[in-house]
């Protein structure tokens, strides 16, 4: 008989981010919950897919990280609740730049930082939807450590963050400084790798100027990460590692 061989067509990148974040919100969320939603590329489909489930006649109260996905969460017909009116998120889904091997995360590569932070401070479960090119062995090695700092004398600022041991630069669009949702800019700051994560949050957090880094620990309550074959992995926070089905 002859050979036969079966050539498999991985998932492109885009369609591996709707795989991952359809997944989450059909693992984590249901009716009646409090729903904190990411922002970022893959986030957006979870958005998507909390529109789904709003339009099918789930009583969903949302809560937004950025003014990106307040929009978003409106063109897809969820109604948006400010943070101060609900007395916790029961689970937030967002993206990451980031995952180590304690689900220690960096994020902010989109910006929204600071109320990401917020959002998943007042949250019991965040799950974390990445692809497995976000897994790395230490942070840092990756993606650049994104640090929110006020305007006033932000190149001081600048100065005492590389005295923490990375290059820092100010992000920019279109030849100006990239602005927050809180008027605010971002350097971003390489290293060559992270050693510590909590003594460097520990030394960034006391620079005059600085107003949230990107270091999100302690925070992931499972990350779901996505192969190149669109298999989703479940890992807990416990050490847990479970193969979701869709
Ligand atoms: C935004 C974030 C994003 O979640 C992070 O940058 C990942 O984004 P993407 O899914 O587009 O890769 O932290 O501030």
């Amino acid at each position: 008989m002859d050979d036969v061989s079966i050539t498999m067509t991985p998932p492109e990148s885009q369609n591996l981010k709707k795989i991952v974040a359809e997944s989450a919100v059909n693992h984590y969320v249901r009716d009646g919950m409090t729903v904190g939603l990411g922002t970022g590329s893959t986030a957006e489909y979870a958005i998507r897919k909390v529109g789904e489930l709003a339009a099918s006649g789930y009583e969903l109260t949302c809560v937004a990280t950025s003014l990106r996905t307040e929009k978003l969460a409106a063109e897809v017909g969820v109604r948006i609740s400010d943070l101060s009116d609900v007395e916790h998120i029961d689970v937030t889904i967002d993206g990451a730049d980031e995952v180590d091997p304690d689900l220690q995360l960096i994020k902010g590569l989109g910006g929204a930082l600071l109320r990401e932070k917020i959002v998943a401070a007042a949250t019991v479960k965040e799950i974390i939807i990445v692809d497995d090119s976000k897994l790395v062995q230490k942070l840092g090695t990756r993606s650049p450590l994104p640090v929110e700092v006020v305007p006033f004398g932000h190149t001081k600022t600048k100065y005492a963050l590389e005295k923490q041991g990375c290059k820092a630069a100010l992000r920019t669009v279109g030849g100006r400084p990239f602005i927050t949702d809180s008027g605010n800019y971002v350097y971003d700051c390489v290293f060559a790798a992270i050693e510590s994560p909590f003594f460097l949050e520990s030394r960034i957090d006391v620079i005059p100027g600085v107003v949230e880094n990107g270091l999100f620990l302690n925070t992931a309550y499972a990350v779901l990460s996505v192969n190149g074959e669109g298999v989703v992995t479940a890992i807990g926070r416990d050490g847990t590692r479970d193969i979701l089905t869709p």
